[in-house]
C-alpha cells in the first residue's frame, strides 16, 4: 500500500517486490520505496548457484518483451551489465499462486517454488554518486493480455515498477535512452519534461535512439505511478519528431551539439501507425543534468561511501 493515490492500486494486491543485486549493493539502496516492502523470499543474489531457477525466469521476461523489439539480452549482458554494477527491481507473484496463462507464458518448470517476475527495472550507477543510467524496463502485461488473461488488470505495471525502482536504487539524476518509435516514451514522460543529451545516436546499435534525463524527485515519482495530486509544469510544444524521419532527428542532434538545448515536454502522439514526439526549445539553454553535462559535476563517487570497509 502507497501513502499515495496510483493509477492501480490493485497491482500491489496481486504482486510483490523483488530485487536483485550483491549484498554489498543491496546496502546502498532503499528495499521499503514509499513504505513497499520486499516480499520474504524478494532478495535475490546473484553471486549463489540457488538464484538460478528465478534468474532464468527473469531471462525469460526480457525474452518475451525484448524479444519482440530485437534487442533480447544475453544472459552475460544479465550479469556484467546490471547485476553486479547496479540492481534490478520488479514485481512478481509467487509461483504456487501464479495465474494459468502466466505460468504457460513463462514455462514455469514443474516443482519451482519460488516467485515468478511479471516486472522488472535495470538501472547502472554512472560515475558520480546519485547519477543511474536506466537500462531495461519490462512488463509482461501486455503479452499477458496477447496470452488471454482476463479478469486481472495489470494495467500502469511498468510505470509503477520504474518508479518504485528508482527510489529503491536512490536515482537524484536519471539518464536513460529509448528509440523514437517505443511505447515506452508514454511512461518516461510521465515523470516530467525530459531534457534530451541526443537525438541521433550512432554509438547505439540503433541511430535512432534519443538519450534523455531527469531529475528524479518525490514530485516526478509519485506522477509517474498515476498519483494525480502532484502537478509537474510542461512548457508547450514548438514542434514534432516523426519516429522514422532521419533528416529531422539528425537535424536536432546537429542543434544540442551546437550549445542548444531542447526538451521532450509531454507524451507523444498516435497517428494510425506513426508516433509523434514532442519537443520544446529550452530557451533558457539550462545545462544538462549531472553525469553528462560537463559543466555540471555529480554529489561524489559512485554507488555507495568508497571510504566504508
Ligand atoms: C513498454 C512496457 C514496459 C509497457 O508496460 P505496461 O505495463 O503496459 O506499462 P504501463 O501500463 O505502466 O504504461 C503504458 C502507458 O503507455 C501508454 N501507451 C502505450 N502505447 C500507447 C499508444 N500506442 N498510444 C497511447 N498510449 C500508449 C498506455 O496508455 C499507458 O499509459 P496510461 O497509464 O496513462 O494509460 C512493455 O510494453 C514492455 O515491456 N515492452 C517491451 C520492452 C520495452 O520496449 N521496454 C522499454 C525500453 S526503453
Amino acid at each position: 500500500m502507497l501513502p499515495f493515490p496510483i493509477r492501480n492500486p490493485h497491482l500491489l494486491d496481486h504482486l510483490v517486490p523483488f530485487v536483485v543485486t550483491t549484498p554489498r549493493n543491496r546496502e546502498a539502496l532503499d528495499l521499503r520505496p514509499f513504505g513497499v516492502s520486499l516480499h520474504p523470499d524478494g532478495e535475490i543474489d546473484p553471486l549463489r548457484v540457488a538464484s538460478q531457477g528465478f534468474l532464468d525466469l527473469l531471462h525469460r521476461l526480457d525474452g518475451l518483451t525484448f524479444g519482440p523489439e530485437g534487442m533480447p539480452m544475453p544472459r552475460w549482458v544479465f550479469y556484467d551489465c546490471s547485476e553486479l554494477p547496479g540492481a534490478i527491481y520488479g514485481l512478481a507473484r509467487p509461483a504456487a499462486t501464479l495465474w494459468p496463462e502466466a505460468t504457460a507464458l513463462f514455462q514455469v518448470p514443474a516443482g519451482y517454488q519460488g516467485l515468478v517476475p511479471l516486472s522488472m527495472y535495470i538501472a547502472i550507477p554512472m560515475a558520480h554518486r546519485g547519477v543511474w543510467f536506466g537500462h531495461n524496463l519490462a512488463s509482461a502485461a501486455p503479452a499477458l493480455r496477447v496470452a488471454g488473461m482476463r479478469g486481472v488488470d495489470l494495467g500502469g505495471l511498468g510505470s509503477l515498477t520504474k518508479g518504485l525502482a528508482l527510489r529503491a536504487f536512490g536515482v537524484r539524476h536519471f539518464w536513460g535512452a529509448t528509440q523514437w518509435d517505443s511505447d515506452a516514451l508514454f511512461i518516461h514522460c510521465k515523470f516530467g519534461p525530459l531534457r534530451l543529451a541526443t537525438a541521433w545516436t550512432p554509438a547505439h546499435s540503433e541511430p535512432a535512439t534519443l538519450t534523455y534525463g531527469f531529475d528524479v524527485t518525490d514530485t516526478s515519482l509519485r506522477a509517474s505511478m498515476g498519483d494525480t495530486t502532484v502537478a509537474i509544469a510542461r512548457p508547450a510544444a514548438d514542434f514534432w519528431i516523426r519516429a522514422g524521419d532521419t533528416e529531422a532527428m539528425i537535424a536536432l542532434q546537429d542543434r544540442i551539439e551546437a550549445g542548444e538545448r531542447f526538451v521532450i515536454p509531454g507524451p507523444p502522439r498516435r497517428e494510425g501507425d506513426t508516433q509523434w514526439t514532442p519537443i520544446a526549445v529550452d530557451a533558457d539553454a539550462a545545462p544538462l543534468a549531472p553525469g553528462l553535462d560537463p559543466r555540471r559535476r555529480g554529489l561524489g563517487p559512485g554507488l555507495g561511501d568508497p571510504l566504508t570497509p
